[in-house]
């Protein structure tokens, strides 16, 4: 059993919704026992109950790890690829990087890569795609196993993909349920069925991402869902019949409390009225809409909807795998359309707003008792700037600011079960 003193963060639930949401120890203690917290709270106040503990004082704040509602591995090395919007980006950057993955070797080198950058930036979980390949998949998760981390990931479906990286209905279910059996459930490890977007699938095999949804409970549903205007349209001229994008989904089986559609930047209102119904999640990827030009999401019109929404940094379209580079990035995208994101509320969405979305919120997100123990020390003086910027300031300033001018340099450590796992001072990574 140890103990981690310091300044602790968290959130137990979405401020939109309830009030008392934020969990602040000014001077605060975390009991870990093998992996678990056992207790939170003020220092003064809980360290009696555990006599002869041993504690660790860390310097910064302590928050939980960050857990990105949607990310791709195989586009890691595609970041700041210039020129294109959407389809077209996909067309030119996209795609021939992901037909590299059909190599085992590469997915390997690149999962490593990946998690190491993901630590860095004091992400610990995150639902992920990998690519067609369903070796990918067994990179990726062999890779995080063994470094003990909560993730989500899935095999994409696209079988009207361009040539080379394409499935049929029959391999991808094939794939996609043997790669149920060997890794969903395991460790810390969840299987989401991943049909690329509706775009790149058949009807039959949007059906049997349905099926494969209903047949096995416990996995999640991961895609894309109305990014870009070209694309919509590109959906609409297809499926003639559908209410909307969204309705596509629904006819397929695929909108349920398990979905995680990332964007969702252009929602008619009945597309929120159907998600807040079917407590399906939209995965927020602020600097990615920035990026590719698709727009901003609406922060306003999911909350009257009651949408729960997560955060995302959608590499490689996202500018940062950092998740406060990406609250920063929010805030700016809600302003634009009138809606003020509070920073406590921005650091709920990276954190148990994303477990919740992802299934995760009794493990992770909130640093609450019986959680494990994947937590962050951020830095709010990790730039000369930040440090003149936070001095004196309050916590609601000094968390907006490290939203706004933070990245990787403002965290210090990240801990994965009560483990150091990065240690920006120390020798990089820790034991
Ligand atoms: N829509 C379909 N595929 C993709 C992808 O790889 N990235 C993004 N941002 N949107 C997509
Ligand atoms: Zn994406």
């Amino acid at each position: 059993m140890r103990g981690f003193r310091g300044e602790i963060l968290s959130l137990c639930h979405d401020p939109a919704e309830v009030p008392d949401a934020v969990r602040y120890d000014a001077d605060g203690l975390l009991v870990v026992e093998e992996g678990r917290i056992v207790a939170r709270g003020a220092f003064a106040d809980v360290f009696p109950r555990f006599p002869g503990l041993a504690v660790e004082a860390l310097n910064g704040l302590i928050v939980p790890g960050f857990i990105d509602a949607h990310v791709h591995y195989p586009q890691l090395d595609r970041i700041a690829s210039h020129g294109e919007q959407l389809l077209d980006w996909l067309e030119r950057h996209i795609f021939p990087a992901e037909q590299a993955f059909a190599d085992p070797a590469h997915a390997a080198t690149v999962a490593t890569a990946f998690l190491d950058e993901l630590l860095r930036h004091g992400t610990t979980s995150a639902l992920v795609f990998g690519t067609v390949h369903a070796a990918s998949v067994d990179a990726f998760f062999t890779a995080t196993d063994a470094r003990s981390l909560r993730m989500a990931c899935g095999k994409v479906l696209m079988d009207l993909g361009p040539e080379g990286l394409k499935d049929t209905p029959e391999s991808g279910v094939a794939e996609s349920e043997a790669l149920i059996r060997r890794w969903h459930g395991r460790g810390r490890l969840t299987y989401a069925v991943t049909p690329r977007f509706a775009l790149t699938s058949s009807d039959e095999q949007l059906a049997s991402a349905g099926k494969l949804l209903a047949d096995h409970p416990g996995v999640l549903l991961h895609t894309h869902l109305a990014e870009n205007t070209r694309e919509i349209a590109e959906v609409e001229a297809r499926f003639p019949d559908a209410a909307d994008y969204l309705d596509v989904y629904d006819s397929f089986g695929l909108v349920t409390d398990r979905a995680v559609f990332a964007h969702g930047v252009h929602l008619p209102d009945r597309s929120c009225e159907r998600l807040a119904e079917a407590d399906a999640g939209i995965a927020v990827c602020p600097s990615s809409n920035l990026f590719l030009g698709s727009g901003m999401f609406d922060f306003a019109q999911a909350e009257r909807h009651g949408v729960k929404i997560g955060l995302g940094s959608d590499i490689g379209a996202g500018t940062s795998l950092s998740l406060l580079h990406n609250a920063g990035a929010a805030y700016q995208a809600g302003l634009f359309k009138g809606y003020r994101l509070d920073p406590f509320r921005a650091l709920w969405l990276a954190t148990g707003g994303s477990a919740r979305l992802l299934h995760m919120q009794s493990h992770v997100g909130m640093l609450a008792e019986g959680q494990e123990a994947d937590f962050v020390v951020l830095d709010d003086k990790a730039t000369p700037l930040l440090a003149r910027r936070t001095a004196g300031a309050s916590l609601a300033e000094r968390l907006f600011a490290s939203q706004v001018l933070g990245d990787d340099r403002a965290v210090r450590r990240t801990y994965v079960l009560g483990q150091c796992a990065w240690d920006r001072d120390g020798v990089g990574q820790a034991a």
